[in-house]
């Protein structure tokens, strides 16, 4: 097993620079997802350490062996992309083995890694086949196979699953999970989708515009987002946005007060400029009884739009001039129209500087 380190990677296109001093360390055995926007460079960033495309600046080193001037084979890497690009007229068995007869390992030695390999994906049963008559899901696992049989240091994913249907993408990203412990190969994993990042990372790393935002655990990504950018990208429905403001020495919040506990108030008078930003989870406001007491403030609201989801009710509260989404499972019949008290913990509120940089306490 070794780790991943990348510094500075830099790419440019003529007047895009697709990756932009992107700077990673990635643990040996550690599973770390590069999430962000279609866009953002995560393609760049996987093709450069494979060593498809060739960054215009910076270093990439794998277990403290700078790779950058050698070839793809030489880099000892695997890779698999969202199309899986079997070969069609080969047998389940034999693209499985394909990376080991182009090493010209023996035979013997061959068919045991594939049958073994194929054990461990749960696909014994279709060596056999061809490809065309495998499903989705089966292909995948094929893909999966031929990338790891030759036991690389590196497996880099890049939207493995983005062509299969909701319900086995959800399954195949437990697999994926539970066969990169099991071999325990240091993975850079790719995607778009922030609750498959969520599910799989031992840590993510969330990007925009060529750069990294933020890397850590998905709890900690989840709880302290250090910008307005990772609060809103993960999480569903996303995190509201509200403006606030100091006047008279007091926070202002929907044109109420805002009495924080008063170290806490000091440390963010300090920090916050005249206007400031509060992040709220839909999940974190409350829909309140009157009789319900709270440590944070209390609105009145008038729903405007319902979005039924089975467990949960996501209901668009219109406050004043603000629309604040609220996702509960304590709501019984709602009807558009209808009048709400809602509550939002101080506990609860993230609070940002007005270019959207977290501040104040965690
Ligand atoms: N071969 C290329 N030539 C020119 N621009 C490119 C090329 N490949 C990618 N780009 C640009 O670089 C940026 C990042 O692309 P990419 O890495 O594919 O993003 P992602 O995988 O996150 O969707 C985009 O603006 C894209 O248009
Ligand atoms: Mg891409």
């Amino acid at each position: 097993m070794v780790d991943l380190k990348i510094e500075n990677l830099t790419k440019k296109y003529g007047e895009t620079t697709a990756l932009d001093k992107f700077t990673i360390d990635i643990k040996s055995g550690e599973l770390l997802v590069l999430l962000g926007p279609s866009g953002c460079g995560k393609t760049t960033a996987i093709r450069c350490i494979a060593g498809l495309i060739t960054p215009t600046n910076g270093q990439i080193y794998l277990g403290n062996r700078k790779v950058n001037e050698l070839s793809p084979k030489d880099r000892d890497v695997a890779m698999v992309f969202q199309n899986y690009a079997l070969y069609p007229h080969m047998s389940v068995h034999d693209n499985i083995a394909f990376p080991l007869k182009m090493r010209k390992e023996p035979k013997s030695h061959i068919r045991e890694k594939v049958i073994q390999m194929a054990e461990l994906l749960g696909i014994k049963d279709l060596l056999d086949r061809k490809p065309k008559e495998l499903s989705g899901g089966q292909m995948q696992r094929v893909a999966l196979g031929r990338a790891l049989v030759r036991e690389p240091k590196l497996f880099l994913m890049d939207e493995p699953l983005s062509n299969l249907d909701a319900k086995l993408r959800t399954h195949m990203r437990t697999e994926i999970k539970k066969l990169q412990k099991k071999i325990g190969i240091t993975t850079l994993y790719i995607t778009h989708d922030q609750v498959e990042a969520m599910s799989m990372a031992d840590r993510i790393a969330i990007m925009k515009n060529g750069n990294i935002q933020q890397i850590g655990t998905p709890i900690e990504v989840y709880h302290q987002p250090m910008n307005t950018f990772v609060g809103q990208f993960i999480g569903n429905p996303q995190m509201n946005l509200i403006n606030g403001s100091i006047r008279d020495e007091s926070l202002f919040l929907f044109s109420q007060p805002i009495a924080i506990q008063p170290v806490d108030k000091i440390l963010l008078e300090k920090k916050l400029t005249a206007k400031f930003i509060v992040g709220i989870r839909p999940r974190d406001i409350i829909i309140l009884k009157k009789t319900d007491i709270l440590t944070g403030i209390r609105l009145d609201g008038i729903i405007v739009f319902i979005e039924m989801l089975g467990d949960d009710t996501t209901v668009e509260v219109k406050i004043g001039s603000d629309n604040l989404l609220v996702t509960t499972n304590n709501i019984l019949n709602p009807f558009v129209g209808d009048k709400i008290e809602i509550g939002i913990e101080y506990s609860k509120m993230h609070f940002f500087d007005d270019e959207g940089k977290r501040i104040g306490f965690t």
